[in-house]
């Protein structure tokens, strides 16, 4: 079991480990008194994982209860909010009772966010079971749900008492959700971990326990520095200005991780083309991509995508923060005005 210890404004452990959903509830027995444990999963990892997660958990003093959801992102609705808080308070869960979030992040955002409120705030455990909760998602504290306006528009800073990563729950994922996870751990390596790119060009699995370790490191290392996203946490944004253009345009027909995969060249292309980059690094990234199962180009034009993106809530009044790699293992934000991004994505579009 690798443990990175994460020093937010609430403190916490990240765990990772082969088998570690068995030993949930000692794990969690450590930082947490013994009390109601509501598990919040969907209806695609309840089957697989929810009895094992709750007879952990019993065998350590807790008493836990399932509330399953219908998976995807629908779920990430005030809707499923107001159901599951008032099911918390009809079953008259307290204070000193805790959460724990079983699934991907929709249920991490989902659970995270109704912990945060109910009764002002009480403890949940991070249980992520897709590749991009484990590498990014659980990690951090930013929890949410969607509104129409927009996705993620209404959520809190909220960190979990504990993570627990088992890498086993990875093998059940449909490829194209794995390859989704697989664009933000290359983004760790594009934004400023050369190491962690070339161990990914020579085959390591980004499933593996060292390759997730190393990615919540470079999570952790920016958290810890600017939790609350003011700056330097905007890092993480890489591709991400792109990509929420190309999940708009595509009605979300393009999973996140295909929009962050062809995100990440797009801007890496624009920054070759304005002389900041090198076109070596462009080439290594696009052949990774493609190696690990991700699109690295799309079919909307710069207009498209710059209409889209600035509807974006990222921006902020006349000015857009990019993330620009200047090679690969170091990215730098750019504060351009709005009226540039339309060049920049077409520099960067083939
Ligand atoms: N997923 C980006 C962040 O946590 O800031």
């Amino acid at each position: 079991m690798i443990t990175i210890p994460v020093q937010a404004s609430k403190p916490y452990s990240v765990h990772i480990g082969h088998g570690l959903l068995a030993k949930a509830g000692d794990l969690a027995a450590k930082v947490l008194c013994p009390c109601r444990a509501l598990i919040v999963s969907d209806d695609n990892v309840s089957p697989l994982y929810a009895d094992a997660l709750a007879q952990s958990l019993q065998a350590a003093g807790f008493v836990p209860e399932l509330y399953v959801v219908a998976h995807g992102e629908g779920s990430k609705s005030l809707q499923t909010l107001a159901d599951l808080l008032e099911h918390m308070a009809a079953q008259k869960y307290t204070r000193t009772d805790a959460m724990f979030a079983l699934g991907g992040g929709v249920v991490g955002d989902l659970c995270g966010f109704a912990a945060s409120v109910y009764l002002r705030g009480i403890p949940f455990v991070q249980i992520p079971t897709t590749l991009l909760a484990c590498v990014d998602s659980s990690v951090g504290g930013k929890t949410a749900i969607n509104l129409t306006a927009g996705k993620n528009l209404a959520g809190a800073f909220y960190q979990p008492s504990l993570v627990i990563c088992d890498p086993d729950t990875l093998r059940s994922l449909p490829p194209e959700i794995l390859s989704d996870g697989c664009a933000e751990v290359i983004k760790y390596g594009v934004i400023n971990d050369r190491e962690l790119f070339c161990m990914l060009k020579q085959g390591t699995s980004p499933a593996c326990e060292c390759v997730i370790a190393r990615c919540v490191q470079n999570k952790r290392d920016v958290v810890e520095q600017d939790e609350f996203d003011t700056g330097l946490r905007q890092l993480l944004n890489l591709g991400h200005t792109v990509a929420h253009a190309i999940e708009k345009c595509s009605d979300f027909a393009i999973s996140h991780g295909s929009a962050v995969a062809i995100g990440s060249v797009t801007i890496m292309r624009a920054a070759v083309a304005r002389g900041l980059c090198p076109a070596k690094d462009l080439d290594a990234l696009i052949a990774l991509t493609a190696q690990l199962g991700l699109p690295t180009s799309c079919e909307y034009s710069a207009e498209q995508l710059a209409n889209a993106a600035l509807s974006d809530k990222k921006r902020t009044g006349g000015s857009i923060t990019l993330v620009v790699p200047y090679a690969i293992g170091d990215s730098r934000l750019c504060k351009i005005p709005a009226s540039e991004l339309q060049a920049w994505f077409a520099a960067g579009l083939i």
